[in-house]
């Protein structure tokens, strides 16, 4: 018997054989324990302390001496030796017991296109049925009886088709209802993408309800999820939610997931995790609008491939193995209640096609929100996250490309690196004569690290200072105490840890942490070179840029060229859009032309796999440096960096 001892919550039994894993066992008890990087023994994070009995550690790498005495273990990386156990597990609580601080809720406006027309043929209706109850003299069946009020809406097919589950409920229903009853009729026939003569129809509610009919759309993100809630008969967007995904707890980027999902029940696991969180903010803005959430009628999804394959419980294993092909890039819609979304069982929820495995349907739909496919301007879309994924082009071509960039720029994989929310430092300036650094926090709170717009200004100012060279090392040339030696190498102290919000360390920028980011920003840069390259122009040819994703709200662009992350150009080609890919959604929802334009832009994109490109290395090692080894490429960089006469 294992005693599991979770520093939140009760003590807990747990039986496990020899040789399972801790994690494992941890989790069959049902206790939360977060695997950042899916279990691989990598991240150091799923530390537990074996207070009694024997365990066997397959690695020990990212524990200390000190912490192998005290019993300290990978949970992931140790076995169950034997059965007489007692195992701590510190606290879980951060970023899944908490929303997401820096969104704060407000409705979102989102513009469609003029062309899209999508009140003169909805493909979903609600009609208002006062149905005479059967009689000995009229002895029509309840189904018969609901087609023969709905005739004057079935056009001339005089058909309709309902699924099993809700011809268990009709009768009931319209008993209850007095006979007086709201239907929901879907017209759009999902194989065809065309309105269909046989409508579904999707559910009844008593009463009249003809003026209340909505549908959510859905980005599920690696990192967050967003839900709008949609009026279907306005076109508003009512409200949103953000929250972070649950499935971090099994790792923070998608190889990590797919790694995770190969496990006995990992698949179903994730599966459950992001249904789980997507429920939770589909409760939130329906309790907010004062409406069920069984009254949403329609889903559309975007996310990143592998995230729309844990979504649907898809094997994504193929994603990460040479020659990276997914399952499916065109999933055709499923039903509510095939994936436990918490809408109507009956709703069809569509998600968006992709690329390939690594340009998803959170680009498809960026591309539908940017309006870029439809104008002739030379545009240059980037949505950076973990994976760094940008398209090049206009109304006559695209070209897509998705590089590796890690999550550096969020936080993550740096010493002090944390994500956008509050306490997390987001400006830095530094003074050039004294090395002393000045900064803002996000709620002008007591700093707790740095976030990915703090990292990017920080970085630039300690090249811009001198303090940082052109290679990534610390130079102390004004004799500052923040740059010392320390566990890691040598590191660069923004605050001292006697100012910080919990005054237990030093904020600190290490070498090591300038390595990443130095990779981070060459994986970007060289994916715009080899993108312009293969199509034979120069980046200074891109007319616009525009920037998606919830980095491109906090991003500060001098500073990002500065360090060489963006294109040295004219700061007004640069526009920031927010969430892309939960804007396409949203357009997808409401209107069919527009959900069948992102499958054309999904079909026309051309993928550049930059992984058998070598001119991709070429320019990714041309990139390492600050702000490139190209100055010319950079000439604001170099007018600043030149000593003035
Ligand atoms: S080391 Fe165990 S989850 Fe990363």
């Amino acid at each position: 018997m294992i005693r599991l001892l979770p520093a939140e919550g009760n003590p807990t039994e747990a039986t496990a054989s020899p040789g399972t894993l801790l994690s494992e066992a941890i989790a069959q008890a049902g206790i939360t324990l977060h695997l950042p990087c899916g279990g691989q023994g990598r991240c150091g994070r799923c530390k537990v302390q074996v207070q009694k009995g024997s365990v066997r550690r397959r690695s020990v790498i990212r524990l200390s001496e000190k912490e192998l005495e005290e019993g300290w273990a990978l949970a992931c990386q140790t076995l169950v030796q034997d059965e007489d156990l007692v195992v701590a597990i510190p606290p879980q609580a951060d970023k899944l017991s908490r929303r997401i601080p820096s969104e704060p809720r407000k409705v979102p406006r989102v513009e469609l296109p003029i062309s899209c027309d999508w009140r003169s043929d909805p493909p979903l209706r609600r009609v208002y049925l006062d149905i005479a109850p059967p009689s000995l003299a009229d002895n029509t069946s309840d189904f018969e009886r609901v087609v023969r009020h709905l005739q004057p809406y079935l056009e001339d097919s005089g058909q309709v088709s309902i699924s099993l589950p809700m011809l268990r409920r009709l009768g009931k229903t319209l008993r209850d209802a007095n006979w007086q009853v709201t239907a929901t009729l879907e017209y759009y026939d999902w194989t065809t993408r065309r309105q269909s003569r046989r409508p579904r129809l999707i559910d009844l509610v008593p009463g009249r309800r003809t003026h209340e009919l909505y549908g959510v759309a859905i980005d599920i993100g690696t990192t967050s999820n967003v839900v709008y809630l949609v009026d279907l008969l306005t076109g508003e967007v009512l409200d949103s939610a953000v929250e972070y995904n649950a499935q971090i707890s099994c790792g923070e980027d998608v190889i990590s997931r797919i790694i995770y999902a190969r496990r006995l029940g990992g698949l179903e696991h994730l599966q459950k995790l992001v249904v789980q969180t997507l429920n939770g903010l589909i409760e939130q803005v329906a309790a907010r609008n004062g409406i069920q959430p069984t009254d949403i009628q329609r889903a559309t999804v975007a996310g990143n491939t592998t995230m729309i394959h844990l979504f649907l419980a898809i094997p994504p294993e193929p994603i990460r193995l040479e020659p990276y092909i997914p399952i499916i890039n065109h999933p055709q819609p499923v039903l509510a209640a095939e994936l436990g979304l918490n809408i109507n069982p009956d709703a069809k929820v569509d998600c968006l096609p992709g690329v390939g495995s690594y340009v998803g349907a959170d680009i498809t739909a960026g591309v539908l929100a940017t309006g870029m496919h439809r104008q002739e301007e030379l545009t240059l879309f980037i949505d950076v996250g973990t994976n760094g994924e940008m398209v090049l082009g206009n109304s006559d071509w695209l070209i897509t490309c998705a590089c590796s960039a890690g999550p550096a720029f969020e936080g993550a994989g740096v010493q002090s690196g944390m994500r956008a929310t509050e306490g997390a430092i987001e400006e830095v300036w530094i003074d050039p004569h004294t090395g002393e650094p000045t900064y803002n926090t996000i709620g002008d709170v007591p700093a707790k690290g740095l976030c990915g717009s703090g990292i990017i200004s920080l970085l630039a100012e300690l090249f811009i200072t001198g303090l940082l060279t052109k290679g990534g090392r610390f130079e102390n040339r004004v004799g500052t105490p923040r740059i010392r030696q320390g566990e890691h190498g040598m590191e660069y102290v923004v605050v001292w840890k006697e100012q910080t919000a919990d005054g237990m360390a030093d904020i600190v920028l290490t070498e090591v942490d300038v390595q990443n980011l130095l990779r981070a920003k060459a994986a970007i840069f060289a994916g715009f070179s080899t993108l312009t390259r293969s199509v034979g122009i120069q980046i200074s040819d891109v007319q616009r840029v525009l920037i998606g994703g919830a980095f491109g709200k906090y991003l500060n662009i001098e500073k990002a060229i500065q360090i060489g992350l963006l294109p040295d150009m004219p700061h007004d080609r640069f526009r920031f859009l927010g969430n892309t890919s939960v804007q396409g959604a949203y357009q997808a929802l409401l209107c069919p032309d527009l959900r069948d334009e992102v499958a054309e832009i999904a079909s026309k994109m051309t993928y550049l796999e930059l992984s058998a490109d070598n001119t991709f290395t070429e320019e990714f090692m041309s990139a390492l440096f600050l702000p490139h080894t190209q100055m010319e490429l950079f000439p604001s960089v170099a007018a600043l960096l030149t000593p003035q006469p």
